[in-house]
């Protein structure tokens, strides 16, 4: 079976790390058809808009996409953020962030959490505006009964899949009472249809504070847009950092998995960026794809480069790029 890959590079070191997950792939038993599709900045500068519309049909028509990273520029009028517009076009409603220990130093141990982020709604709805001469600024936080049902049942599928006991459901509906009020609500009335796995509620400030305290202790987070975006960039710290993060973006007809880093600029062409974040998205997308032994493979060729400190400079290793990349290919061969 030929799995149908998009790939995105966007910008900065978009398409460095992009040209990695491709060479790895291909050192992998599967077949794939690749096709390359513009987003970001220069994508702009070249057809003026960040996500053409050619984007977003190759990423519905594809099985899976892979996307590097984009740079925001300056103010200019007319630009949006292609990544928020392209989770809202394409209903993307769950990120989700695994925070895995790694084995090296920077990591601390025993640590196997996935946040599962509402992506569409809450706080980042888009809905916002100016008063009274601009001394007023208003931003409407929407919550829906379908977006919290279908994301919470999502975090309950998730933690059954891999066999995980507890999903905590992360809110402050002690203030917030009517968006985390029903956010909630629903997260205990959809609990019911899984009386293996325990449901646990904590107020976000709380969560943030328990992340720091003791990590261990959380399998499943299922939250709001906005408190999964702050708490998986902090749980992100425990585990090596950003040069190891990966995300993925889940919809119903659509996966688009990247890197949580941004294009960082000032690595572009200097062999520094960490091609590891966009492998372990990589293995995250073949997850996806049911490919599970494959994931497992480039997932584990990952762990033993960093074991072996055969890592970029941010890792503490002294090798490139394309070095780190030869090496995770290698013993994909060779496992
Ligand atoms: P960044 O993630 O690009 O960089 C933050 C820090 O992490 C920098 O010190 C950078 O050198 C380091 N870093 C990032 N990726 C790395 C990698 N693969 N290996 C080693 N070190 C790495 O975030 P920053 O600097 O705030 O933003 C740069 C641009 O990226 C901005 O235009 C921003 O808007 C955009 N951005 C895009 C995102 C996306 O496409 N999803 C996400 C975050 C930022
Ligand atoms: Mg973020």
């Amino acid at each position: 079976m030929t799995h149908r890959i998009c790939l995105l590079s966007g910008d900065g070191i978009g398409p460095e790390v992009i040209a990695c997950a491709k060479d790895v792939l291909t050192a992998l038993p599967l077949d794939f058809d690749f096709t390359e599709w513009g987003i970001g900045f220069e994508e702009y500068q070249r057809s003026g808009s960040p996500l053409p519309d050619s984007t977003l049909q190759a990423i519905r028509h594809a099985d899976a996409t892979l996307f590097g990273a984009v740079t925001t520029p300056p103010a200019i009028p007319n630009y949006f953020s292609p990544v928020v517009r392209m989770r809202q076009s394409l209903d993307l409603y769950a990120n989700l962030r695994p925070t895995r220990s790694i084995p090296h130093e920077s990591s601390r141990s025993n640590i196997d959490i996935l946040i599962v982020r509402e992506n569409t709604e809450g706080l980042y709805s888009g809905i916002e505006r100016l008063e009274e001469d601009g001394n007023r600024a208003i931003t409407e936080r929407v919550i829906t009964r379908k977006g919290s049902e279908r994301i919470i049942r999502k975090a309950f599928d998730l933690a059954k899949q891999t066999n995980r006991g507890t999903v905590h459901v992360v809110h402050k509906a002690n203030v917030l009472r009517q968006t985390c009020g029903l956010f909630r609500s629903v997260a205990f009335e959809i609990a019911k249809e899984y009386p293996d796995i325990e449901l646990k509620e904590m107020l976000v400030d709380t969560c943030a504070m328990e992340l720091v305290r003791a990590p261990e202790q959380f399998e499943v987070i299922v939250t709001t847009n906005l408190f999964g975006d702050i708490l998986s960039d902090e749980a992100c710290m425990f585990v090596g950092g950003l040069g190891v993060a990966a995300s993925g973006n889940i919809g119903v007809d659509a996966a688009v998995f990247e890197p949580v880093h941004g294009s960082a600029p000032p690595l572009v062409g200097t062999g520094k960026a960490n091609p590891v974040a966009m492998f372990l998205a990589t293995a995250m997308m073949l997850d996806y794809l049911n490919e599970v032994e494959s994931a497992q493979r480039l997932q584990q060729a990952v762990n033993e480069c960093i074991a072996n400190l055969e890592t970029t400079p941010d890792l503490g290793g002294s090798l490139t790029t394309s070095e780190v990349t030869e090496k995770v290919k290698f013993r994909i061969l060779n496992l």
